[in-house]
């Protein structure tokens, strides 16, 4: 058992090869529009963000380098110990009701053909290539739902400082979005693997299905810790787990392999952790520390985990998520009940701690690399993160 601080650092780790991501970045989102080009260029060049989804693409596709196609891969029972992650009993989570019953699924098979890569001959490979264009795409589309985000949301700062829709407007902010999101499908198309175009337009799909979920869900179902979760995993996990898998297929690693597999589910559990704790921050975090509103959620009428918890305990909260806050002096009265119980907070860092175990757990099944074990200690990093 290693302690968390002796792992590598991930950001550390992929620095150099996330270099010229800038300037590439720049390049490829460049348009003969300049309103379009600023736009989108302001959110890759001056105000980027922690690039945590292509580091991520970089590390995974370093840890399955590592890995044999198609190999069944033993759990040889290595655990970490943190403060944090402490390997528990999931059922014990369960009791609580945290994860609902509601667990992650498989999909159909797609098959792919790949050829053998090794980590030494991975850096600089046609495969290295087409994957770290991958975590490009993805930050495109990051990029793009974050600035749609924004004005569905009518949130005015964005990574410390102003939102596309405030520098430019409404009208603009839609456009270089759509903008962002076209070139991402170019670019996607490039790979030219059917397959992993297939999984991302997927994932393009959950995006809009996840903010379409918060914004219709009706009433009885926003007290379900299910909806939540769902519409979590629809808004934010789904994008890094279609593009953990998509960089396992791109490795040459066959879609229904244990190494995609392993992938993708460390993707959705770490996914989750991390809306889950964002989530948690809304409450907790200033918004000059978060770099945007902070106590925005209720605002919009939406009950996360540490509501949701209240709620469970305080049955005259139950009107109010059902009406989303509407009416005057709700969103006061929601703050005082999860602030007077001793146990909604914490049972939604629980919640998101259990998921980053499970995230944890999943990547165990890949051989043991450096890589595998930096993104160990980033999905630590999610779950302890500040910010
Ligand atoms: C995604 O940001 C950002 C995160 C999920 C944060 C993860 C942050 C860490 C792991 C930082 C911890 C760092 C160290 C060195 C321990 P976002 O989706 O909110 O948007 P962004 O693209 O603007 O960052
Ligand atoms: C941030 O959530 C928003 C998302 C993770 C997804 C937004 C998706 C869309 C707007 C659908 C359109 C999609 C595309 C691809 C253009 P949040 O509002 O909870 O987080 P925040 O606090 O960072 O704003
Ligand atoms: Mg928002
Ligand atoms: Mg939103």
């Amino acid at each position: 058992s290693r302690k968390i601080e002796t792992l590598p650092d991930p950001f550390k780790m992929v620095e150099k090869e996330l270099k010229p991501f800038a300037d590439s970045i720049s390049e490829l989102v460049s348009s003969d529009q300049p309103i379009l080009s600023m736009a989108a260029k302001h959110f890759f060049e001056k105000r980027h963000g922690k690039r945590f989804r292509p580091t991520i693409v970089q590390l995974v596709a370093k840890a399955v380098a590592a890995a044999e196609p198609e190999a069944i891969l033993q759990d040889d029972g290595e655990t970490f110990t943190s403060e944090f992650l402490l390997n528990k009993d999931p059922s014990d989570f369960e009791k609580t009701g945290g994860v609902a019953g509601w667990q992650w699924s498989g999909a159909s098979k797609i098959d792919v053909e790949g050829g053998m890569i090794t980590p030494e001959n991975h850096k600089g490979s046609d495969v290295w290539r087409k994957q770290a264009q991958l975590g490009q795409i993805v930050e495109m589309i990051h990029v793009a739902s974050l600035i749609h985000d924004d004005v569905l949301d009518e949130a005015d700062t964005r990574r410390g400082g102003e939102a596309v829709h405030k520098l430019y407007s409404n009208k603009v902010a839609v456009l270089a979005g759509d903008y962002l999101l076209a070139r991402a499908s170019v670019l996607l198309a490039r790979l030219e693997n059917t397959a992993v175009v297939q999984i991302m337009a997927t994932a393009l799909e959950s995006l809009v299905a996840g903010e379409i979920m918060q914004l219709k869900s009706a009433p009885e179902t926003l007290l379900e810790m299910e909806t939540y979760l769902r519409k979590s995993y629809y808004k934010t996990a789904s994008l890094i787990c279609y593009a953990a898998r998509s960089t396992a297929l791109l490795g040459g690693h066959a879609y229904g392999s244990t190494v995609a597999t392993a992938c993708e589910e460390f993707g959705f559990h770490l996914g989750l952790a991390y809306q889950i704790q964002d989530d948690i921050l809304d409450f907790t975090a200033a918004a000059t520390v978060l770099g945007k509103p902070a106590l925005a959620d209720m605002d919009l009428g939406l009950s996360t985990a540490p509501i949701l918890y209240a709620a469970q305990e305080a049955p005259h909260l139950r009107p109010l998520v059902m009406r989303r806050f509407k009416q005057k002096g709700d969103k006061k009265a929601a703050l005082e009940a999860l602030y007077k119980s001793p146990t909604a907070m914490n049972k939604a860092k629980e919640l998101a701690k259990f998921h980053a175990q499970r995230a944890v757990d999943a990547l165990l099944r890949l051989p043991q690399s450096e890589s595998r074990d930096a993104l160990v200690r980033l999905t630590h990093a999610v779950v302890t993160r500040k910010k």
